[in-house]
Protein backbone atom coordinates (compact mmCIF):
# COMPACT_ATOMS: atom_id res chain seq x y z
CA UNK A 1 0.00 0.00 0.00
CA UNK A 2 0.92 3.52 -0.41
CA UNK A 3 -0.07 6.71 1.21
CA UNK A 4 -1.38 9.90 -0.12
CA UNK A 5 -2.34 12.55 2.43
CA UNK A 6 -5.32 10.27 3.50
CA UNK A 7 -5.83 7.78 0.63
CA UNK A 8 -4.02 4.84 0.03
CA UNK A 9 -2.98 3.64 -3.12
CA UNK A 10 -1.46 0.32 -4.76
CA UNK A 11 2.18 -0.25 -3.71
CA UNK A 12 4.83 0.62 -5.25
CA UNK A 13 7.83 1.89 -3.03
CA UNK A 14 11.04 4.22 -4.71
CA UNK A 15 10.76 6.26 -1.19
CA UNK A 16 13.23 6.00 1.54
CA UNK A 17 12.29 5.17 5.39
CA UNK A 18 14.18 6.14 7.69
CA UNK A 19 13.97 5.26 11.85
CA UNK A 20 14.05 7.42 14.72
CA UNK A 21 13.52 6.84 18.09
CA UNK A 22 12.67 10.39 18.23
CA UNK A 23 11.50 12.75 15.16
CA UNK A 24 11.38 16.83 15.83
CA UNK A 25 10.23 18.86 13.46
CA UNK A 26 11.19 22.37 13.66
CA UNK A 27 14.41 23.95 14.98
CA UNK A 28 13.55 26.74 16.72
CA UNK A 29 14.21 27.15 20.78
CA UNK A 30 11.13 23.96 21.50
CA UNK A 31 12.35 21.97 18.63
CA UNK A 32 16.13 22.57 20.10
CA UNK A 33 16.13 22.63 23.89
CA UNK A 34 13.71 19.29 23.92
CA UNK A 35 15.86 17.96 21.50
CA UNK A 36 19.27 18.57 23.75
CA UNK A 37 16.94 16.96 26.69
CA UNK A 38 16.16 13.72 24.84
CA UNK A 39 19.20 13.01 22.82
CA UNK A 40 21.12 11.78 26.20
CA UNK A 41 19.07 9.02 26.11
CA UNK A 42 18.12 8.09 22.24
CA UNK A 43 18.19 8.25 18.79
CA UNK A 44 16.87 12.09 17.80
CA UNK A 45 16.14 13.63 14.21
CA UNK A 46 15.70 17.41 13.21
CA UNK A 47 13.61 17.89 10.05
CA UNK A 48 13.39 21.70 9.19
CA UNK A 49 12.36 22.96 6.15
CA UNK A 50 15.17 25.50 5.21
CA UNK A 51 18.59 26.45 7.00
CA UNK A 52 18.30 25.44 10.83
CA UNK A 53 18.80 29.36 11.94
CA UNK A 54 15.71 30.21 9.84
CA UNK A 55 12.65 29.87 12.87
CA UNK A 56 10.81 32.43 14.55
CA UNK A 57 12.80 32.15 17.64
CA UNK A 58 16.27 33.84 15.74
CA UNK A 59 14.21 36.57 14.92
CA UNK A 60 12.75 37.36 18.95
CA UNK A 61 13.58 40.71 19.28
CA UNK A 62 12.53 41.93 23.10
CA UNK A 63 13.32 38.69 25.27
CA UNK A 64 11.90 36.42 27.97
CA UNK A 65 9.26 37.08 30.50
CA UNK A 66 10.67 35.82 34.07
CA UNK A 67 10.86 36.78 37.49
CA UNK A 68 14.31 37.59 39.12
CA UNK A 69 13.90 40.72 40.52
CA UNK A 70 13.76 40.94 44.44
CA UNK A 71 11.48 43.59 43.54
CA UNK A 72 8.63 41.74 41.42
CA UNK A 73 7.09 38.14 42.38
CA UNK A 74 5.07 34.90 40.98
CA UNK A 75 1.66 36.96 41.61
CA UNK A 76 2.58 39.74 39.71
CA UNK A 77 3.84 38.06 36.77
CA UNK A 78 0.69 35.17 37.45
CA UNK A 79 -1.76 38.70 37.34
CA UNK A 80 -0.36 40.22 34.90
CA UNK A 81 -0.67 37.39 32.63
CA UNK A 82 -4.04 36.62 33.72
CA UNK A 83 -5.22 40.33 33.18
CA UNK A 84 -3.72 40.17 29.58
CA UNK A 85 -5.56 36.76 28.64
CA UNK A 86 -8.87 38.50 28.98
CA UNK A 87 -10.53 35.55 31.17
CA UNK A 88 -9.54 32.57 29.10
CA UNK A 89 -6.13 31.79 30.10
CA UNK A 90 -5.83 28.16 32.33
CA UNK A 91 -4.79 29.25 35.64
CA UNK A 92 -2.97 25.92 36.50
CA UNK A 93 -0.59 26.59 33.37
CA UNK A 94 0.15 29.91 33.98
CA UNK A 95 1.03 29.19 37.73
CA UNK A 96 2.93 26.36 36.71
CA UNK A 97 4.72 28.44 33.88
CA UNK A 98 5.81 31.43 35.78
CA UNK A 99 7.16 29.19 38.37
CA UNK A 100 9.42 27.30 36.43
CA UNK A 101 10.77 30.67 34.98
CA UNK A 102 13.69 31.09 36.96
CA UNK A 103 14.84 27.50 36.08
CA UNK A 104 14.16 28.01 32.62
CA UNK A 105 16.81 30.85 32.77
CA UNK A 106 19.69 29.28 34.61
CA UNK A 107 18.84 25.75 31.82
CA UNK A 108 19.46 28.15 29.15
CA UNK A 109 22.40 29.74 30.51
CA UNK A 110 23.47 26.11 31.13
CA UNK A 111 23.23 25.84 27.24
CA UNK A 112 25.66 29.31 26.66
CA UNK A 113 22.62 31.91 26.44
CA UNK A 114 24.43 34.81 27.53
CA UNK A 115 21.60 37.83 28.64
CA UNK A 116 22.49 41.61 29.20
CA UNK A 117 23.63 42.08 32.92
CA UNK A 118 22.95 45.12 34.83
CA UNK A 119 25.34 47.44 34.96
CA UNK A 120 23.53 50.12 37.21
CA UNK A 121 22.41 47.71 40.26
CA UNK A 122 18.71 49.20 40.23
CA UNK A 123 17.26 46.37 38.84
CA UNK A 124 17.04 44.23 41.69
CA UNK A 125 18.63 41.44 39.66
CA UNK A 126 21.99 39.98 38.23
CA UNK A 127 20.29 41.00 34.80
CA UNK A 128 19.31 44.09 32.90
CA UNK A 129 15.56 43.67 32.87
CA UNK A 130 13.54 45.12 30.20
CA UNK A 131 9.48 46.09 30.42
CA UNK A 132 7.07 45.78 27.69
CA UNK A 133 3.20 46.20 27.45
CA UNK A 134 0.84 44.91 29.96
CA UNK A 135 3.62 43.99 32.37
CA UNK A 136 3.51 46.12 35.69
CA UNK A 137 7.30 45.32 36.90
CA UNK A 138 10.33 44.99 34.79
CA UNK A 139 10.93 40.95 33.75
CA UNK A 140 12.59 40.99 30.64
CA UNK A 141 15.67 39.16 30.15
CA UNK A 142 17.10 40.39 27.04
CA UNK A 143 20.10 40.37 24.46
CA UNK A 144 20.67 43.77 23.78
CA UNK A 145 17.32 43.94 21.02
CA UNK A 146 18.41 40.26 19.42
CA UNK A 147 17.52 37.94 22.47
CA UNK A 148 15.97 34.91 20.02
CA UNK A 149 19.25 35.05 17.94
CA UNK A 150 21.61 34.59 20.77
CA UNK A 151 18.90 31.53 22.46
CA UNK A 152 19.33 29.99 18.99
CA UNK A 153 22.92 30.46 18.32
CA UNK A 154 23.75 28.90 21.87
CA UNK A 155 21.30 25.71 21.38
CA UNK A 156 22.44 25.04 17.75
CA UNK A 157 25.59 25.31 18.54
CA UNK A 158 25.40 22.30 21.26
CA UNK A 159 22.55 20.59 18.67
CA UNK A 160 25.50 20.36 16.17
CA UNK A 161 27.90 19.10 18.40
CA UNK A 162 25.69 16.29 19.71
CA UNK A 163 26.85 12.97 18.73
CA UNK A 164 22.57 11.61 19.02
CA UNK A 165 21.32 13.88 17.03
CA UNK A 166 21.21 14.25 13.22
CA UNK A 167 20.01 17.69 11.72
CA UNK A 168 17.81 17.37 8.12
CA UNK A 169 17.70 20.80 6.76
CA UNK A 170 16.21 21.69 3.83
CA UNK A 171 13.74 18.72 4.39
CA UNK A 172 10.28 19.96 4.59
CA UNK A 173 7.22 17.72 6.90
CA UNK A 174 4.42 17.19 4.29
CA UNK A 175 2.01 14.99 6.71
CA UNK A 176 1.75 12.72 9.98
CA UNK A 177 1.43 9.28 9.83
CA UNK A 178 -0.51 7.76 12.75
CA UNK A 179 -2.03 4.38 13.83
CA UNK A 180 -5.19 5.24 12.63
CA UNK A 181 -4.50 6.74 9.14
CA UNK A 182 -2.19 3.66 8.10
CA UNK A 183 -4.84 1.22 8.99
CA UNK A 184 -2.97 -0.41 12.28
CA UNK A 185 -5.00 -2.26 15.06
CA UNK A 186 -5.13 -0.60 18.91
CA UNK A 187 -5.59 2.70 19.97
CA UNK A 188 -4.05 5.72 17.79
CA UNK A 189 -0.29 7.11 18.49
CA UNK A 190 2.08 8.78 16.21
CA UNK A 191 4.18 6.79 13.98
CA UNK A 192 6.00 8.93 11.50
CA UNK A 193 6.05 11.68 9.12
CA UNK A 194 6.22 11.72 5.59
CA UNK A 195 9.27 14.53 4.44
CA UNK A 196 9.81 16.49 1.65
CA UNK A 197 13.63 16.16 0.86
CA UNK A 198 13.95 19.57 -1.12
CA UNK A 199 17.23 18.90 -2.39
CA UNK A 200 16.25 15.53 -4.20
CA UNK A 201 12.90 15.76 -4.44
CA UNK A 202 11.71 12.40 -3.30
CA UNK A 203 9.30 12.03 -0.25
CA UNK A 204 11.07 10.33 2.91
CA UNK A 205 8.68 8.57 5.67
CA UNK A 206 10.73 9.16 9.08
CA UNK A 207 9.51 6.32 11.35
CA UNK A 208 9.71 7.54 14.94
CA UNK A 209 8.28 6.17 17.90
CA UNK A 210 7.67 9.75 19.70
CA UNK A 211 7.49 13.36 18.37
CA UNK A 212 7.48 16.61 18.49
CA UNK A 213 5.77 19.45 16.30
CA UNK A 214 7.66 22.63 17.02
CA UNK A 215 7.56 24.28 13.98
CA UNK A 216 5.98 27.89 14.89
CA UNK A 217 3.51 30.05 13.77
CA UNK A 218 1.49 30.80 10.52
CA UNK A 219 2.26 34.66 10.51
CA UNK A 220 2.31 34.13 6.37
CA UNK A 221 -1.46 33.53 6.41
CA UNK A 222 -1.98 37.44 6.55
CA UNK A 223 -0.76 39.90 4.53
CA UNK A 224 1.52 42.05 6.74
CA UNK A 225 3.30 40.27 9.24
CA UNK A 226 6.57 40.22 11.45
CA UNK A 227 6.71 36.38 10.95
CA UNK A 228 9.48 35.07 8.74
CA UNK A 229 8.73 33.59 5.91
CA UNK A 230 8.58 29.83 7.14
CA UNK A 231 5.78 30.62 9.11
CA UNK A 232 2.83 28.72 7.12
CA UNK A 233 1.47 27.02 10.29
CA UNK A 234 2.70 23.88 8.94
CA UNK A 235 2.35 21.83 12.41
CA UNK A 236 -1.26 23.07 12.74
CA UNK A 237 -2.47 22.19 9.47
CA UNK A 238 -0.53 18.67 9.71
CA UNK A 239 -1.90 17.75 13.31
CA UNK A 240 -5.34 18.88 12.57
CA UNK A 241 -5.22 16.54 9.07
CA UNK A 242 -4.18 13.70 11.64
CA UNK A 243 -7.42 14.40 14.09
CA UNK A 244 -5.68 16.01 16.89
CA UNK A 245 -7.96 19.15 18.28
CA UNK A 246 -6.66 22.63 17.59
CA UNK A 247 -8.10 25.63 20.05
CA UNK A 248 -8.55 29.13 19.60
CA UNK A 249 -7.28 29.52 16.35
CA UNK A 250 -9.95 32.84 16.93
CA UNK A 251 -6.63 34.83 18.71
CA UNK A 252 -4.51 35.75 16.28
CA UNK A 253 -1.88 38.28 17.78
CA UNK A 254 -1.39 41.78 15.71
CA UNK A 255 2.24 43.52 16.85
CA UNK A 256 1.50 47.06 17.19
CA UNK A 257 4.67 48.17 15.91
CA UNK A 258 6.09 46.75 12.21
CA UNK A 259 8.11 49.27 10.33
CA UNK A 260 6.03 51.07 7.14
CA UNK A 261 8.05 51.28 4.58
CA UNK A 262 7.34 50.75 1.20
CA UNK A 263 10.62 48.67 0.88
CA UNK A 264 10.70 46.92 4.23
CA UNK A 265 9.70 43.26 4.80
CA UNK A 266 8.45 42.22 8.56
CA UNK A 267 10.59 44.75 9.97
CA UNK A 268 9.86 44.30 13.37
CA UNK A 269 10.02 47.30 16.31
CA UNK A 270 10.63 45.47 19.70
CA UNK A 271 8.22 46.31 21.98
CA UNK A 272 11.24 46.98 24.36
CA UNK A 273 11.13 50.14 22.83
CA UNK A 274 8.08 51.14 24.20
CA UNK A 275 9.00 50.12 27.74
CA UNK A 276 12.13 52.60 27.40
CA UNK A 277 9.90 55.19 26.79
CA UNK A 278 8.78 55.32 23.25
CA UNK A 279 5.39 56.87 22.69
CA UNK A 280 3.31 56.20 20.04
CA UNK A 281 2.12 59.45 17.92
CA UNK A 282 -0.46 60.31 15.16
CA UNK A 283 1.20 61.83 11.99
CA UNK A 284 0.06 65.16 13.21
CA UNK A 285 2.39 64.64 16.82
CA UNK A 286 -0.88 63.73 18.72
CA UNK A 287 0.41 61.07 22.25
CA UNK A 288 -3.04 59.06 21.01
CA UNK A 289 -2.42 55.96 24.01
CA UNK A 290 -3.56 58.23 26.84
CA UNK A 291 -7.01 58.09 25.21
CA UNK A 292 -7.05 54.26 25.23
CA UNK A 293 -5.70 52.63 28.21
CA UNK A 294 -4.62 54.25 31.79
CA UNK A 295 -1.23 52.10 30.72
CA UNK A 296 -1.16 54.22 27.67
CA UNK A 297 1.56 53.05 25.37
CA UNK A 298 2.43 50.00 27.79
CA UNK A 299 -1.47 48.58 27.59
CA UNK A 300 -1.80 44.88 26.17
CA UNK A 301 -1.16 44.88 22.56
CA UNK A 302 -4.34 44.10 21.26
CA UNK A 303 -5.61 47.12 22.48
CA UNK A 304 -2.64 49.40 21.41
CA UNK A 305 -3.05 47.84 17.50
CA UNK A 306 -6.75 48.31 18.09
CA UNK A 307 -6.09 52.17 18.75
CA UNK A 308 -3.56 52.20 15.84
CA UNK A 309 -5.97 50.49 13.94
CA UNK A 310 -8.63 53.03 15.24
CA UNK A 311 -6.14 55.81 14.14
CA UNK A 312 -5.31 54.78 10.94
CA UNK A 313 -8.89 54.28 10.22
CA UNK A 314 -9.94 57.94 11.28
CA UNK A 315 -6.93 59.93 9.37
CA UNK A 316 -6.72 57.83 6.53
CA UNK A 317 -3.15 58.23 7.27
CA UNK A 318 -0.72 54.96 5.49
CA UNK A 319 1.02 54.86 9.17
CA UNK A 320 1.41 56.19 13.01
CA UNK A 321 5.02 57.11 14.34
CA UNK A 322 7.23 55.97 17.39
CA UNK A 323 8.84 58.11 19.02
CA UNK A 324 11.74 58.13 20.81
CA UNK A 325 13.78 60.68 20.16
CA UNK A 326 14.16 62.02 23.41
CA UNK A 327 16.35 59.32 24.41
CA UNK A 328 20.18 59.89 24.68
CA UNK A 329 21.48 58.50 20.98
CA UNK A 330 24.17 56.90 22.55
CA UNK A 331 21.81 54.66 24.78
CA UNK A 332 19.18 54.15 22.25
CA UNK A 333 22.51 52.84 20.05
CA UNK A 334 23.65 50.47 22.68
CA UNK A 335 20.10 48.73 23.44
CA UNK A 336 18.75 48.87 19.73
CA UNK A 337 21.63 48.09 17.91
CA UNK A 338 19.51 45.75 15.27
CA UNK A 339 16.65 48.09 15.03
CA UNK A 340 18.97 50.98 14.73
CA UNK A 341 20.74 49.44 11.77
CA UNK A 342 17.55 48.05 10.25
CA UNK A 343 15.84 52.00 10.60
CA UNK A 344 19.18 53.61 9.18
CA UNK A 345 19.10 50.71 6.11
CA UNK A 346 15.82 52.66 5.20
CA UNK A 347 17.16 56.20 5.46
CA UNK A 348 15.28 56.74 9.11
CA UNK A 349 17.89 58.26 12.20
CA UNK A 350 15.46 56.78 15.53
CA UNK A 351 17.64 59.18 17.67
CA UNK A 352 16.55 62.60 15.42
CA UNK A 353 13.32 61.27 14.15
CA UNK A 354 10.07 59.14 14.83
CA UNK A 355 9.45 55.69 13.25
CA UNK A 356 6.80 54.65 10.77
CA UNK A 357 4.91 51.84 12.45
CA UNK A 358 1.68 49.74 11.31
CA UNK A 359 0.52 46.35 13.19
CA UNK A 360 1.30 43.14 11.49
CA UNK A 361 0.30 39.84 11.93
CA UNK A 362 2.68 38.76 15.19
CA UNK A 363 2.06 35.49 17.35
CA UNK A 364 -1.30 32.39 17.28
CA UNK A 365 -2.12 32.11 20.92
CA UNK A 366 -3.77 29.15 19.83
CA UNK A 367 -2.87 25.98 17.80
CA UNK A 368 -2.45 22.41 18.82
CA UNK A 369 -3.81 21.27 22.06
CA UNK A 370 -1.93 19.98 24.43
CA UNK A 371 -2.03 18.72 28.15
CA UNK A 372 0.41 19.67 31.13
CA UNK A 373 3.24 17.27 29.56
CA UNK A 374 3.22 18.97 26.03
CA UNK A 375 0.77 16.03 24.81
CA UNK A 376 -1.88 16.15 21.80
CA UNK A 377 -4.87 14.45 21.94
CA UNK A 378 -2.80 11.72 19.69
CA UNK A 379 -1.16 9.30 21.83
CA UNK A 380 3.34 10.17 21.33
CA UNK A 381 2.88 13.28 19.50
CA UNK A 382 3.68 16.26 21.70
CA UNK A 383 3.89 20.09 20.07
CA UNK A 384 5.48 23.24 21.90
CA UNK A 385 5.86 26.59 20.87
CA UNK A 386 3.73 28.39 19.15
CA UNK A 387 2.15 26.08 16.87
CA UNK A 388 0.89 24.62 20.30
CA UNK A 389 -2.14 26.11 22.67
CA UNK A 390 -0.82 25.28 26.13
CA UNK A 391 -3.96 27.31 27.84
CA UNK A 392 -0.92 29.92 29.23
CA UNK A 393 -1.74 32.93 26.80
CA UNK A 394 -5.81 32.67 26.90
CA UNK A 395 -7.54 35.52 24.53
CA UNK A 396 -4.14 37.35 24.51
CA UNK A 397 -0.83 36.47 24.80
CA UNK A 398 1.68 39.11 27.55
CA UNK A 399 4.34 40.14 25.50
CA UNK A 400 7.62 37.71 25.88
CA UNK A 401 5.79 35.13 27.69
CA UNK A 402 5.89 33.21 24.11
CA UNK A 403 10.09 31.45 24.29
CA UNK A 404 9.26 30.97 28.44
CA UNK A 405 6.27 28.89 27.66
CA UNK A 406 8.75 27.00 24.51
CA UNK A 407 11.01 26.48 26.92
CA UNK A 408 8.74 24.95 30.14
CA UNK A 409 7.08 22.41 27.76
CA UNK A 410 9.35 21.79 25.76
CA UNK A 411 11.37 20.33 29.16
CA UNK A 412 8.47 18.91 30.27
CA UNK A 413 7.62 16.79 27.09
CA UNK A 414 11.18 15.67 26.94
CA UNK A 415 10.81 14.66 30.85
CA UNK A 416 7.24 12.69 29.45
CA UNK A 417 9.29 11.35 26.32
CA UNK A 418 12.29 10.02 28.50
CA UNK A 419 9.76 7.78 31.07
CA UNK A 420 8.17 6.90 28.16
CA UNK A 421 10.72 5.16 25.30
CA UNK A 422 10.90 2.25 28.10
CA UNK A 423 7.47 1.27 27.39
CA UNK A 424 6.71 2.72 23.35
CA UNK A 425 8.23 -0.54 21.32
CA UNK A 426 9.24 0.85 17.59
CA UNK A 427 6.61 -0.45 15.36
CA UNK A 428 6.93 -4.02 13.80
CA UNK A 429 4.51 -3.66 10.98
CA UNK A 430 5.86 -2.63 7.51
CA UNK A 431 4.32 1.21 6.84
CA UNK A 432 3.02 2.76 3.86
CA UNK A 433 5.51 4.91 2.24
CA UNK A 434 4.75 7.54 0.46
CA UNK A 435 2.84 7.26 -3.12
CA UNK A 436 4.01 9.63 -6.38
CA UNK A 437 0.99 7.79 -8.48
CA UNK A 438 0.65 10.20 -11.72
CA UNK A 439 1.07 13.54 -10.39
CA UNK A 440 3.34 15.66 -12.88
CA UNK A 441 5.47 18.44 -12.98
CA UNK A 442 3.49 21.84 -12.27
CA UNK A 443 3.85 24.05 -15.33
CA UNK A 444 1.12 26.47 -14.17
CA UNK A 445 2.60 27.71 -10.94
CA UNK A 446 1.07 31.14 -10.80
CA UNK A 447 -1.82 29.25 -9.48
CA UNK A 448 0.52 28.65 -6.19
CA UNK A 449 1.25 32.91 -6.65
CA UNK A 450 -2.65 33.73 -7.44
CA UNK A 451 -3.79 31.09 -4.60
CA UNK A 452 -1.87 32.51 -2.00
CA UNK A 453 -1.70 36.64 -2.11
CA UNK A 454 -5.45 36.27 -2.09
CA UNK A 455 -5.56 34.24 0.94
CA UNK A 456 -3.12 36.77 2.58
CA UNK A 457 -5.15 39.67 1.33
CA UNK A 458 -8.70 38.40 2.18
CA UNK A 459 -7.72 37.23 5.53
CA UNK A 460 -5.81 41.08 6.51
CA UNK A 461 -9.30 42.78 5.59
CA UNK A 462 -12.10 40.42 5.97
CA UNK A 463 -10.47 38.52 9.43
CA UNK A 464 -7.69 41.36 10.94
CA UNK A 465 -7.54 43.14 13.88
CA UNK A 466 -11.13 44.43 13.27
CA UNK A 467 -13.96 41.76 11.96
CA UNK A 468 -17.67 41.94 11.38
CA UNK A 469 -20.20 38.89 10.90
CA UNK A 470 -20.28 39.98 6.83
CA UNK A 471 -16.63 40.09 6.18
CA UNK A 472 -16.45 36.38 8.65
CA UNK A 473 -18.82 35.05 5.72
CA UNK A 474 -17.07 36.53 2.43
CA UNK A 475 -13.77 34.89 3.85
CA UNK A 476 -15.38 31.95 4.76
CA UNK A 477 -17.18 31.37 0.88
CA UNK A 478 -13.68 32.58 -0.34
CA UNK A 479 -11.58 29.76 1.44
CA UNK A 480 -13.82 27.16 0.47
CA UNK A 481 -13.53 27.56 -2.98
CA UNK A 482 -9.61 27.99 -2.70
CA UNK A 483 -9.60 25.15 -0.67
CA UNK A 484 -11.76 22.81 -3.47
CA UNK A 485 -9.54 24.24 -5.93
CA UNK A 486 -5.69 23.10 -3.76
CA UNK A 487 -6.87 20.16 -2.95
CA UNK A 488 -7.09 19.31 -7.16
CA UNK A 489 -4.56 21.06 -7.95
CA UNK A 490 -2.21 19.34 -4.76
CA UNK A 491 -3.36 15.75 -6.10
CA UNK A 492 -2.24 16.45 -9.86
CA UNK A 493 1.24 17.63 -9.69
CA UNK A 494 4.42 17.00 -7.67
CA UNK A 495 4.86 18.37 -4.41
CA UNK A 496 7.32 21.24 -4.21
CA UNK A 497 7.76 23.06 -0.73
CA UNK A 498 5.84 26.03 -1.83
CA UNK A 499 2.83 23.87 -2.88
CA UNK A 500 3.02 22.00 0.83
CA UNK A 501 3.00 25.74 2.07
CA UNK A 502 -0.11 26.72 0.11
CA UNK A 503 -2.37 24.01 1.52
CA UNK A 504 -1.24 24.32 5.26
CA UNK A 505 -2.25 28.27 5.05
CA UNK A 506 -5.13 27.40 3.58
CA UNK A 507 -6.09 25.17 6.29
CA UNK A 508 -5.10 27.29 8.92
CA UNK A 509 -7.25 30.35 7.53
CA UNK A 510 -9.90 28.11 7.15
CA UNK A 511 -9.58 27.39 10.90
CA UNK A 512 -9.25 31.09 11.93
CA UNK A 513 -12.10 31.88 10.21
CA UNK A 514 -14.77 28.82 11.75
CA UNK A 515 -13.01 30.23 15.01
CA UNK A 516 -13.94 33.24 14.38
CA UNK A 517 -17.39 32.33 13.66
CA UNK A 518 -18.06 30.72 16.50
CA UNK A 519 -16.99 33.07 19.19
CA UNK A 520 -19.92 35.65 18.84
CA UNK A 521 -18.52 37.98 21.57
CA UNK A 522 -15.44 40.25 21.53
CA UNK A 523 -12.50 39.22 24.00
CA UNK A 524 -8.86 39.75 23.90
CA UNK A 525 -7.67 40.08 20.24
CA UNK A 526 -10.44 38.92 18.65
CA UNK A 527 -12.76 41.97 18.51
CA UNK A 528 -16.32 41.96 16.01
CA UNK A 529 -18.17 44.82 15.48
CA UNK A 530 -21.51 42.49 15.46
CA UNK A 531 -20.49 41.20 19.10
CA UNK A 532 -18.59 44.46 20.82
CA UNK A 533 -19.05 42.53 24.14
CA UNK A 534 -17.08 39.77 26.25
CA UNK A 535 -19.78 37.19 26.69
CA UNK A 536 -18.85 35.10 29.98
CA UNK A 537 -22.05 33.03 30.28
CA UNK A 538 -21.52 31.87 26.77
CA UNK A 539 -17.99 31.88 25.78
CA UNK A 540 -15.98 31.55 28.46
CA UNK A 541 -14.61 28.76 27.16
CA UNK A 542 -12.02 27.57 24.46
CA UNK A 543 -12.94 27.46 20.89
CA UNK A 544 -12.23 23.77 20.06
CA UNK A 545 -12.01 22.08 16.41
CA UNK A 546 -11.32 18.85 15.18
CA UNK A 547 -11.12 17.33 11.72
C1 LIG B 1 8.94 42.40 20.76
O1 LIG B 1 10.15 42.50 20.90
O2 LIG B 1 8.18 43.36 20.73
C2 LIG B 1 8.35 41.04 20.58
C3 LIG B 1 8.28 40.38 21.89
C4 LIG B 1 7.17 39.37 21.87
O3 LIG B 1 6.45 39.23 20.90
O4 LIG B 1 6.97 38.74 22.91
Amino acid sequence: MGYRGGTFRRERSLAEQLEFDVLVIGSGIAGLYYSLRVADHCRVAIVTKKQAADSATNRAQGGIAAVLSSEDSFDSHIRDTLVAGDGLCNEAVVQHVVERGPTMIEALREFGTEFDLDRTGKSGAPFDLGREGGHTRRRILHHRDATGREIERALLERARAHPNMQLFENHCAVDLLTARKAGLPGGDRILGAYVLDVEVEEIQLFETRVMLLATGGAGKVYLYTTNPDIASGDGMAMAYRAGASLANMEFVQFHPTCLYHPQAKSELISEAMRGEGGILRTNAGDPFMERYHAMKDLAPRDIVARAIDTELKRSGDDSVFLDITHREPDFLRDRFPNIDDTCRRFGIDLTREAIPVVPAAHYYCGGVLTDLHGETDIPNLFAAGEVACTGLHGANRLASNSLLEALVFADAAARETIARLRDVPPVEAKLPLWETGSATDSDDAVVITQNWDEIRRFMWNYVGIVRSNRRLVRAQRRIELMRQEIRNYYWDFRLTPDLVELRNLATVAQLVIESAMKRQESRGLHYNVDYPRRDDAHFRSDTILRA
